[in-house]
């Protein structure tokens, strides 16, 4: 049982509700064009590194003739994917020693993935599970923007309890987070140096405006609660992997502020107050074919 990523790094609550924006259905008219994948064809489609599963039930709403596999180390990822997303095999597994014989897929797809693993490795399984002239499609997150409400303003306690653990985080080098990020230019490069042709990149814009009149009230708490997730989770992930440095009653005093933070940007919006805050994530995707 492998449940790293979940407990140390970014929680269930953070990945799914995040994504689940990302990949709502909105924003499909960017993707598809990008994806260039026949809708009608029963493809075969691997998801690597799904985490909680929102990317994989998009791909299955968007490509409903498709039949989707998506794999994560994280146990706690598959499970809860199993129960949140019908449709899909979701299976426990590692990217770099795929459990699939060479030549089974059509397309494989990953979301802000490949920054995490050794670059060969990720390719060149990609490479070997696909089929000839099979499609990899690699997703990245670029720098965004992301302007906060004013209320949602961390309070001195929130900012002194991330400072005093500032020293003593290493998570990034123990967990192996990021330790091949790669830029603009340095994907397409990474894609064609592991084996792929006829490489193409575009960006997908997902522009999360709470108080824009556009979206619905629903959507709107979803884009407040999705930070309220990331926030909630972070402590949990300080607790559990500095427990000598974080003591429970800490992290309870920095929820019961956060969960206050939200609560208040909640009743604004309730309210009609409009802050115009805002977060706009670009997406980066690669598409190369074998
Ligand atoms: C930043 S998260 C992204 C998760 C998901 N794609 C999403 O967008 O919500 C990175 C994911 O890669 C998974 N991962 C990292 N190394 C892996 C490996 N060698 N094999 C399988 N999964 C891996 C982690 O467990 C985590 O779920």
């Amino acid at each position: 049982m492998n449940i790293t990523w979940s407990k140390y790094v970014q929680g269930i609550n953070t990945l799914y509700y995040s994504r689940k924006l990302r990949f709502d259905d909105m924003f499909a008219p960017q993707y598809e064009p990008l994806f260039a994948l026949d809708k009608d064809k029963p493809l075969k489609i691997l998801e690597i590194g799904c985490g909680p599963g929102a990317l994989a039930g998009a791909l299955h709403r968007w490509y409903p003739q498709a039949q989707i596999t998506a794999i994560d180390r994280d146990s706690e990822f598959i499970r809860f994917a199993k129960k949140n997303e019908s449709g899909i095999t979701f299976l426990e597994g590692d990217a770099t020693a795929l459990p699939f014989d060479d030549n089974t897929f059509d397309v494989t797809i990953s979301n802000t993935v490949s920054e995490h693993i050794e670059p060969s490795a990720f390719y060149s399984e990609q490479r070997r599970v696909l089929k000839p002239s099979g499609i990899c499609l690699v997703l990245s997150s670029r720098r965004g923007l992301h302007s906060s409400a004013p209320c949602l303003s961390p309070t001195e306690y929130e900012k002194q309890f991330w400072k005093t653990l500032e020293p003593f985080d290493d998570s990034m080098t123990k967990y192996a987070v990021c330790q091949y990020p790669m830029s603009e230019a340095e994907l397409p490069a990474a894609m064609e140096k592991y084996g792929f042709d006829h490489v193409l990149t575009g960006f997908v814009v997902a522009d999360l405006t709470p108080d824009h009149p556009k979206f619905s009230s629903e959507l709107a708490h979803d884009i407040i609660n999705a930070g309220r997730c990331t926030a909630l989770d972070a402590v949990d992930s300080a607790l559990y992997s500095m427990p000598e440095h974080v003591t429970q009653q800490a992290a309870n005093e920095m929820k019961g502020l956060i969960n206050a933070r939200y609560d208040q940007r909640i009743a604004q919006y309730d309210h009609g107050d409009k802050q115009w805050d805002t977060s706009v994530s670009i997406i980066m995707v690669v598409r190369g074919q074998k």
